[in-house]
């Protein structure tokens, strides 16, 4: 085991201690590696999915933030071909929601997403997606389409 020590904005910390508790966690630390741990597959899933997909990306940010929308907006102008359609939802006075309709390559869908996760202001960011099917020809969708019954 190695020992590091962190500064962490005090909100963070409490909102993290809150989820500890309420699951039953008696160690910080053990939660800290368990959250680190989550973080580290959910990157590796990303990163190796592959090939044409089609899903969702969900932001929510404050668009109070200086330049956040204009960046979202600068960032998506970037990923025409692979964004189908977006919708705004004005969540509560601080935030907004956006959903991110996305198709295509999967390497571009990625940028996109981890772009918008790196600025400043945005406070969610989740891509969920599946493959499209464009790779499926007709041999290996009846494989998987149909079953025999004998
Ligand atoms: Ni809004």
């Amino acid at each position: 085991m190695m020992r590091i020590s962190m500064s962490l904005p005090k909100k963070l910390l409490s909102d993290f201690d809150e989820v500890l508790q309420d699951r039953g966690y008696s160690s910080r630390s053990k939660g800290i590696r368990d959250a680190l741990n989550d973080y580290i597959v959910r990157y590796q899933w990303m990163n190796e999915m592959e090939g044409q997909r089609i899903g969702v990306i969900t932001t929510i940010y404050d668009h109070h933030y200086t330049g956040v929308m204009e960046n979202l907006a600068e960032i998506q102008h970037g990923y025409r071909e692979e964004i189908s359609a977006s919708m705004h939802i004005h969540m509560t006075d601080k935030y907004c929601m956006e959903v991110i309709v996305v198709n295509g390559d999967v390497n571009q869908i990625r940028d996109l997403t981890e772009k918008m996760m790196k600025l400043k202001g945005v406070e969610h960011v989740k891509l969920t997606s599946t493959a499209n099917g464009e790779s499926l020809d007709p041999e290996h969708s009846h494989a998987h389409g149909h079953s025999h019954v004998h």
